[in-house]
């Protein structure tokens, strides 16, 4: 039997796009391995979002190259994702021992380009600019039988200025509700007790399909299907609208967690993003969350060292920051993206200046991670295990719907895996910046009377 193996980087898209390719090719009667050095077939879901992307995939394509040339010259090597949309052909010059570079849009085509190189014993180039498929409608091979991605929109038309996605992903097209719906259906009915919905912009679903977005009405009945947790990502600010929040608020399905990512606190910086709204109206539309939601969990993304940036616009992201109370934050290093309109601006800040504002900015983001977290000590939390701690692997590690990762001691004569996919509640003893630790609450009657109820 023939066997592969998928290494996946950047966003949850790609993690979806890979579940599915590992479908596909099962589908054609492959296995998955865990090495690529006992695999026929090497993928690479790449991403090109913020780093210098073809020189990553460049290691470890070198790395495969020994294979090749040491007696396994039938391996095959593929490079999907955003930097196969981009690169396209050019990434054969580039990488010369890659087999196969297809993009975003014909993952359902994967294998056909995998046997006629096989075949043809010469590289294999397809990248399409668009397509009628959704990656979803293909087969799927599930990371974990108890979760889901399941996306509702692809691509993006928001054009921030600093942002490759538009290009590498293409237009905004929204799936139609029936049928992620009946998705999300089917996959209660196969034991998925969590579904991540996706898209870049999920405010914005069903926009182009129905001439009004019907994102508020998607997480209503996506919670009615009877999958438990409805996560989704990720949100724009300009376009979160009341009957979002008001969703969220009344379905007791939807977990209060929201990624709304403000890149910069200052308005010059975020008028040269092309963000469309203000440090004033993003902070009026947290505090409008913290109200209607109780208990929110509020994550972002921050952008550091845009091109221009001041410290006076530097000390409005601060000042964000200290006021939105974030659980976490995402912080990232400007990298201009050949293609973009801020790639072309000339204004770039030195590389002192932006490590030391990323240095504070971070310092900041775990102080308020912190604080969050402790408020969570005493309380009892229900939590779904995921499996073992990756720091201990006798302890058992998961989430609460806030995404909050929380580890406990596993009963004696149990595996932390036997857990995985389980809910059970938890008395939260500890917080750390980035996880709670706790006991399951039915072992510990004790600590249970005394603690309040969350
Ligand atoms: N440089 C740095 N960060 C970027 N992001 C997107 N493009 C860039 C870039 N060119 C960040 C944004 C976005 C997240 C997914 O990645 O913060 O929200
Ligand atoms: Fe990129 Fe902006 Fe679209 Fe997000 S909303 S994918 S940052 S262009």
């Amino acid at each position: 039997m023939r066997t592969f193996v998928i290494r996946t980087f950047g966003c949850q898209m790609n993690k979806h796009d890979s579940e599915r390719i590992a479908g596909l090719l099962r589908a054609q009667g492959m296995r998955a391995v865990g090495d690529a050095g006992d695999a026929d077939v090497v993928v690479f879901m790449t991403c090109s979002v913020r780093e210098n992307a073809v020189e990553r995939i460049r290691g470890q394509v070198a790395s495969l190259k020994a294979l090749k040339t040491g007696g396994r010259p039938d391996l095959l090597i593929a490079v999907g994702g955003c930097v196969g949309q981009q690169e396209g052909e050019g990434l054969l010059r580039a990488l010369p021992h890659v087999d196969v570079v297809f993009g975003t849009h014909n993952l359902a085509h994967l294998p056909a380009l995998l046997e006629s190189a096989a075949r043809t014993r010469r590289p294999t180039v397809e990248v399409l600019d668009s397509s009628d498929t959704f990656a979803s409608d293909l087969p799927s091979e599930r990371e974990h039988p108890w979760h889901a991605w399941v996306p509702l929109m692809v691509g993006c038309d928001n054009f921030c200025s600093y942002c490759i996605v538009p290009y590498v992903r293409g237009r905004e097209r929204s799936r139609p509700i029936g049928k992620v719906v009946a998705e999300c259906e089917r996959l209660a009915a196969d034991g998925v007790v969590e579904v991540t919905l996706l898209g870049q912009n999920v405010n914005s679903y069903g926009r182009d399909l129905y001439g009004a977005p019907r994102f508020a009405e998607a997480l209503r009945r996506v919670a009615a299907t009877g999958v438990r947790r409805v996560r989704f990502a990720t949100s724009h600010p300009k376009d979160l609208s009341p009957e979002t929040i008001a969703a969220m608020a009344e379905t007791p399905g939807v977990c209060p967690y929201l990624h709304l990512p403000v890149q910069s606190g200052s308005d010059d910086v975020l008028a040269a993003m092309n963000r469309h709204y203000t440090k004033d109206s993003y902070l009026a539309l947290v505090e409008r969350l913290y109200e209607a939601i109780p208990g929110l969990a509020l994550s972002t993304d921050i952008i550091v060292g845009f091109p221009g940036e001041t410290d006076d616009d530097f000390a409005e992201t601060l000042d964000v920051v200290r006021r939105c109370r974030f659980d976490q934050a995402f912080t990232f290093i400007y990298s201009p993206r050949e293609g973009t309109k801020a790639a072309a601006l000339t204004c770039s800040v030195p590389g002192d200046v932006v490590h030391e504002r990323f240095d504070r900015l971070v310092e900041l983001v775990q102080a308020s991670a912190l604080e969050k977290n402790r408020a969570y000590v005493g309380t009892v939390r229900d939590v779904l295990w995921e499996g073992p701690s990756k720091r201990d692997e006798s302890m058992l590690a998961g989430r609460t719907d806030t995404n909050k990762v929380v580890h406990a001691p596993c009963p004696a004569g149990h595996s932390p895996q036997s857990y995985a996919g389980s809910f059970c509640e938890v008395g939260i003893e500890a917080a750390q910046t980035w996880f709670l630790s706790g006991f399951l609450s039915g072992s510990l009657s004790g600590f249970l009377s005394g603690a309040r109820r969350a």
